[in-house]
């Protein structure tokens, strides 16, 4: 059997001669295998079987009392042991959110731009997605707040808010101080609930991240949501949710957890065991050195490469620049300009549900090292040259 033909084993896929800034990954070589093996045989021979047994219902003991420490030591408000459950990561964590929380016909807010991918997660849910634009300071939440006045009145039920408020996925952006009090405000004033994707928390290069939604509001008014994706490792299928103890016990009595038990258990156990042994604080360090080394580097290549007409804002944590092209120059048409060239991006389009932003796009630059997001950023120019002579 060639190599060709065994079964894939990662969702990373990467083409020959392509540098790849469309996956917003965090790269393979950076990922704590050691820590994550020693931690396993600690946890293995100190737990036994009973690491390898149906978990609690709201996950691993250990990860959980960590969780609750962290979080008191590095964000304004503390966690009540009933106010936090394990998920499986954020992915899991909105489907999840919509299967308990949603019925069918509800609006359900989002962001224009926004995470694709959960935006195809919701989309698999039958709920109506609105869409509301942001700009440099994150969601316009005035226009949010016209925009439910205007589905209230029409009769629809505007259930839940999906937004990823600080270091952004496409945009880099983080909400401002005075719209996330604004925002917390309307969504208690409005009646609907706020879902905060806090997958980009740790990932800080310049300043601590801005607080968090949840810590804004009155318990039930946000539902945050954090991971482990990106401050260890993604394939760890690892994350939590922060409510309020009545949203939490709606998840963790859930018929999911009454069969399956608490999700990933062996891995939120060896988790625990490497968070407790202060493995979090090591790697969570090293990927804010080795990000932000990229990010510098990408962003200097781009003011040098890129032709007048061109602008990003500089992300200060997260994954992404999201890059405006001149006016009608549109991204789609430049990928395959691109990736002749020998690289790629995501088109901004993907990120909008109405076609808004054809003339933006989004670089990753966690995947690859400094000198080749400098080679990335050459061919990318290239390519914007060749079709805005
Ligand atoms: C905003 C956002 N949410 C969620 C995810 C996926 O999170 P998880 O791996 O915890 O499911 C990503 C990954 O790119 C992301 O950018």
């Amino acid at each position: 059997m060639s190599i060709l033909d065994s079964p894939q084993t990662t969702q990373l896929q990467l083409r020959p001669g392509i540098i790849e800034l469309n996956w917003g990954q965090p790269d393979p070589e950076l990922l704590p295998k050691e820590a994550v093996s020693s931690a396993a045989a600690a946890v293995l021979a100190r737990v036994g079987g009973d690491a390898l047994s149906y978990g609690a219902a709201a996950g691993a003991g250990p990860l959980l009392a960590w969780l609750r420490a962290h979080i008191a030591q590095t964000e304004p408000q503390a966690v009540a042991a009933d106010e936090i459950a394990i998920t499986a990561g954020n992915s899991d964590a909105i489907d999840q959110v919509c299967t308990l929380f949603t019925q069918a016909g509800d609006v359900v807010l989002v962001e224009s731009p926004s995470y694709h991918l959960a935006l195809r997660i919701m989309r698999d849910h039958p709920l109506r997605l609105v869409p509301v634009a942001t700009d440099e300071h994150g969601l316009q939440v005035e226009l949010l707040a016209q925009t439910v006045h205007d589905l209230q009145r029409a009769g629809s039920n505007v259930r839940m808010l999906y937004t990823v408020p600080t270091f952004h996925n496409p945009t880099g952006v983080s909400l401002s101080a005075e719209r996330r009090l604004a925002l917390v405000q309307l969504a208690q004033q409005a009646g609907f609930f706020i879902v905060e994707d806090d997958v980009y928390r740790e990932l800080h290069y310049d300043a601590p991240a801005p607080p968090a939604l949840w810590t804004l509001a009155p318990r039930g008014t946000v539902l945050r949501l954090g991971s482990f994706a990106k401050s260890l490792a993604p394939g760890l299928r690892l994350g939590w949710i922060n409510g309020s103890a009545q949203q939490v016990r709606r998840l963790v009595d859930g018929g999911l957890r009454d069969s399956g038990g608490g999700v990933n258990h062996l891995t939120a156990m060896v988790a625990g065991e490497l968070c407790t042994t202060g493995g979090f604080e090591l790697y969570v360090q090293r990927f804010r050195n080795a990000y932000r080394e990229r990010r510098n580097a990408l962003l200097a290549a781009l003011s040098e490469q890129m032709p007048a007409g061109c602008s990003w804002q500089v992300p200060a944590g997260g994954f992404f620049v999201w890059v405006t092209l001149p006016a009608g120059l549109d991204a789609t048409a430049l990928l395959p300009h691109a990736e002749a060239a020998g690289m790629a991006f995501i088109p901004g389009a993907n990120f909008h549900l109405d076609g808004r932003g054809s003339n933006t796009l989004r670089l990753a630059f966690s995947l690859y090292p400094p000198q080749e997001l400098v080679h990335a950023a050459q061919r990318l120019g290239k390519a914007v040259r060749l079709l805005h002579a």
